[in-house]
């Protein structure tokens, strides 16, 4: 052990390698972890009674924080006020990095953000300047392709604001995930209000302007995001043809690919596939697409993201083992840490190694679930 008077141990942990786990302790130094070792540690530390020692969570697409901003429809909270509050829940679900997912553009029945995109990625800014946030926040910035203002917006977001993720979405009802326009009726009928007529009425206008809109704005997006060095995921990806156009851009996420085939056809060609881990808890997609499960059972679940449930990040991990055999508690924990990161770029976290980021979380498994105990940031307790 060098003689260095800063040194935390963490000793007495389960701790979850990338190929095992292993009883023993985890060294700290100045952000990073120094040293790990199997049984007794060389001195005293941080006794975490056998509990599990994983890398911090890593999480690439929340819709989270827009839920605490627009709790109710027409009700908006403070931007700073939600931020931190969002910021909370992200720290306690055991995740140290999270992509704040802000929607530019507006889909069919009107979501997203419009203008007061700025308002958030302004209080963001405020948080991460004075230093309010618990976990490290970058941004994914998710374009609905097909809305008229989304090349300009996106412009003059990406001129004062950093964004480490762009995503490729267009939730024209008749293909990708609204492929099944009876799912398409009970989720927007359920959400909107709206009458079948009016809804029939807004497919076939948004189906009409899509093809030309999407026609001109992706290409635009593709060559900002090359020209500014941002990554690029395609949204619920669904045919071979829209993978092969995916890979043609340079994609490196596939987010919630729909079809089993757009899944394995997306996995061989080294596009990562990220899946939603409500739809691996709850056994199937909302919108009645392919099942998480299904596809971690061939191989071609990459990613987890906690989509709208922070805490169910790290509980989908816990019970990818016991959902399809052959994975590891090590590979399952690898889907939330370092897959997640690799893929967006992230080199320096999402393992428990030498050298990497000390990114820490405590958890405790009580009667099958997994609990969050605590959580560090680069060594400095943050949860
Ligand atoms: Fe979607």
């Amino acid at each position: 052990m060098p003689d260095r008077p800063n040194i935390h141990i963490f000793e007495n942990a389960e701790i979850v390698m990338p190929d095992r786990v292993q009883r023993g302790w985890v060294a700290v130094d100045d952000g990073r972890i120094i040293e790990i070792g199997e049984g007794a540690a060389p001195e005293r530390g941080l006794d975490l009674a056998g509990d599990y020692l994983l890398p911090g969570l890593v999480e690439l697409h929340t819709d989270h924080l827009e839920s605490h901003y627009a709790p109710r429809p027409k009700v908006r909270w403070h931007p700073l006020g939600a931020v931190l509050a969002y910021d909370a829940q992200i720290a306690s679900s055991g995740i140290t990095t999270v992509f704040d997912s802000l929607r530019a553009g507006v889909d069919v029945d009107g979501g997203g953000l419009g203008a007061e995109l700025l308002a958030l990625a302004e209080a963001l800014d405020d948080a991460r300047r004075h230093g309010l946030f618990r976990c490290e926040h970058l941004t994914h910035l998710r374009c609905e392709v097909p809305s008229p203002d989304v090349v300009e917006t996106v412009e003059n977001f990406v001129s004062v604001f950093p964004v480490h993720l762009i995503s490729l979405m267009d939730h024209t009802p008749g293909q990708r995930q609204f492929r099944d326009l009876d799912k398409y009726f009970t989720y927007y009928g359920g959400k909107t209000g709206k009458s079948d007529a009016e809804i029939r009425q807004a497919v076939q206008r948004k189906t009409n302007e899509n093809a030309a809109l999407s026609a001109m704005n992706r290409p635009a997006l593709v060559k900002m995001a090359a020209q500014r060095g941002i990554r690029l995921a395609s949204h619920d990806d669904t045919t071979l043809d829209e993978v092969h156009q995916s890979i043609h851009e340079g994609v490196a996420i596939a987010e919630f690919p729909t079809t089993i085939e757009a899944a394995r056809a997306s996995h061989k060609n080294g596009i990562t596939v990220m899946m939603g881990a409500p739809n691996l808890i709850r056994g199937g997609s909302h919108s009645g697409n392919v099942a998480a499960e299904e596809l971690a059972r061939e191989g071609v679940l990459d990613i987890l993201s906690s989509d709208y449930v922070p805490a169910s990040l790290l509980m989908a991990a816990f019970d990818l083992p016991r959902r399809a055999a052959g994975i590891t508690l090590p590979d399952a924990i690898a889907t939330v840490t370092r897959n997640p990161a690799r893929s967006a770029g992230l080199q320096d976290r999402g393992e428990i190694a030498s050298g990497q980021r000390a990114d820490i979380v405590r958890v405790s498994v009580v009667g099958g679930v997994p609990v969050v105990r605590q959580v560090w940031l680069e060594g400095r307790r943050v949860a």
